[in-house]
């Protein structure tokens, strides 16, 4: 048991003010269950005892359990417990300023999954992270399916690869690298290819890339067949191993007095696969429909862009953008370009580096799954994404998924690892609509998924690892400029 008195002290500019704090304290406070006594005729007992020795001489003590102390405290977390990292925001209790820092110890993964109706602040928010995320070394790649980063990352340093059929970067999602990475026992650098990785992702590319036309399931033999070529194109036809020198024509050598450099061969496209099941279909009449289905994602057919030799060159640069906007709104095309796009950032990005600190943002990344709920499409993105968030981790990555449409998430096995396997989710204004889904995956009590349907745009509830805090974040007149872009732009073509 406590003794406990709460002293309450009000101060204006004047009387009139004065009075007017005074009524809504005692009207807000006896709405709450506390009954204020003012400490008339007191003043000089009251004066001293909020300050400036804060020992209490008006006594009226109450006894009082611990727990309801604690429980007169309104606070979620008074401040939240990460000490470095950038600035995501401010406490919307305490107004203390908020710092992340998702390679944390306390952390499993860096990963990150953001999630909010359609204008609560996500990509506002995501913005935010990115740009305060510089100052702390964290480089960003970003999958930008509305085209709406190019601006903030041109304005801090970054570079913006458009991916359109009229522009000269070229991706070749069948293209892999060599690994850099940082051997455990000894600390040496050293290189490495993961093949058998590889031939899993171009297996599940192509299960994917076939299942955009058409919505049957592809058949076991037809799944036999796409996984014997992938390990007969890597393996044997272009001769890969787990070497890293096997992805080079020639070793670095002297040749007289002359250094020799390595040069790279060729890399596998998706043509090469679709030729040897051409000719399997030519003798086995039960890969006529698969031949049929993946004639579309060879070169000059309609989803023919990324049957290519990959042409991009990504700098060091602290942000890198691949804008997708050009590619037609909501067509395969562009759903396809999300999917070879963050399969490129894996490889180009992700796997380079092993000390640099990197982060891949997927911004809607529900796009590839809508529409295709249920179908083998939609599973096969899903499965994607969910095998990219772990390659990501794996590498000491932070993945990380914003998406308007929750429910495509939590409905899908894979979509609902994602969310349960990031370390750190955000959630910003919610559906009625997604109560129960909410309530199941987040543990979620009643009160605060009344305050998410509630909550202001820019409001955003952040659980890392079950910390939880709510918070805000306004933003300078010129950062306001940048992570609201789409709007400018907007108002710029009106
Ligand atoms: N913290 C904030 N401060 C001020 N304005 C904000 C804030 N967050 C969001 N907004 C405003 O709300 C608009 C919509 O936000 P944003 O584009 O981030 O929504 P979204 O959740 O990404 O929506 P969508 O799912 O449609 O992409 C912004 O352009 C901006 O004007
Ligand atoms: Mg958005």
């Amino acid at each position: 048991m406590y003794y406990l008195t709460v002293l309450v002290t009000v101060s204006a500019d004047s009387l009139v003010e004065l009075e007017r704090a005074c009524t809504i304290l005692e009207r807000e406070g006896g709405g709450r269950g506390f009954q204020l006594i003012d400490a008339a005729y007191l003043q000089q007992e009251g004066l001293l005892s909020v300050a400036p020795i804060g020992i209490n001489k008006l006594r009226y003590p109450m006894e009082v359990f611990g727990s309801f102390l604690a429980n007169m405290f309104p606070f979620v977390s008074s401040q939240f417990s990460h000490r470095r990292g950038p600035l995501v925001g401010f406490d919307l209790v305490s107004k203390a300023p908020m710092f992340y820092d998702a390679w944390h110890k306390d952390l499993s993964n860096a990963n990150m999954f953001v999630s909010g109706v359609s204008g609560s602040g996500k990509s506002y928010t995501v913005k935010m992270i990115v740009a305060h995320s510089i100052l702390h070394d964290i480089q960003t790649a970003i999958v930008d399916w509305e085209g709406e980063y190019a601006d903030l990352a041109r304005s801090m340093g970054g570079i913006v690869v458009t991916i359109d059929y009229n522009s000269t970067n070229l991706m070749n999602p069948c293209e892999i690298e060599e690994e850099d990475y940082i051997d455990e026992h000894t600390g040496e650098k050293k290189k490495r290819v993961d093949i058998n990785e590889k031939i899993d992702e171009m297996v599940n590319f192509t299960k994917y890339a076939a299942s955009l036309t058409g919505t049957e399931q592809l058949k076991a033999a037809e799944i036999a067949l796409i996984d014997r070529l992938w390990k007969q194109i890597y393996r044997d036809e272009f001769g890969f191993t787990e070497d890293a020198n096997s992805l080079y024509e020639t070793r670095r050598q002297m040749v007289g007095d002359k250094l020799q450099m390595r040069t790279r061969r060729k890399q596998p496209q998706f043509s090469d696969f679709y030729k040897l099941v051409v000719e399997e279909a030519e003798n086995d009449t039960r890969f006529i429909d698969l031949r049929d289905r993946l004639k579309r994602i060879t070169a000059g057919e309609s989803l023919g862009l990324f049957d290519c030799q990959s042409k991009v060159s990504l700098s060091e640069a602290p942000i890198i953008v691949f804008d997708l906007s050009k590619l037609h709104e909501n067509s395969d095309l562009r759903k396809l370009g999300q999917y070879v796009a963050l399969e490129y950032i894996i490889e180009s990005f992700i796997k380079k580096n092993p000390s640099q600190k990197k982060r891949v943002i997927v911004d809607e990344a529900q796009k590839a799954l809508e529409n295709r709920e249920g179908t083998p499409a939609g599973e096969y993105a899903a499965v994607f994404l969910d095998n990219a968030f772990t390659r990501i981790r794996k590498r000491g990555g932070s993945a990380c998924a914003a998406s308007q449409q929750f429910s495509i998430f939590a409905s899908n096995k894979y979509g609902a690892s994602i969310i349960r396997n990031s370390d750190t989710k955000l959630l910003l204004k919610q559906n009625e609509l997604d109560g129960p889904m909410l309530k199941e995956l987040f543990g979620l009590a009643d009160h605060e998924l009344q305050r998410l349907y509630d909550a202001q745009q820019g409001e955003v509830r952040w659980d890392v690892n079950g910390e939880i805090v709510y918070s805000y974040y306004k933003a300078t007149p010129w950062e306001h400029k940048l992570f609201n872009t789409r709007h400018v732009q907007a108002e710029e073509g009106a």
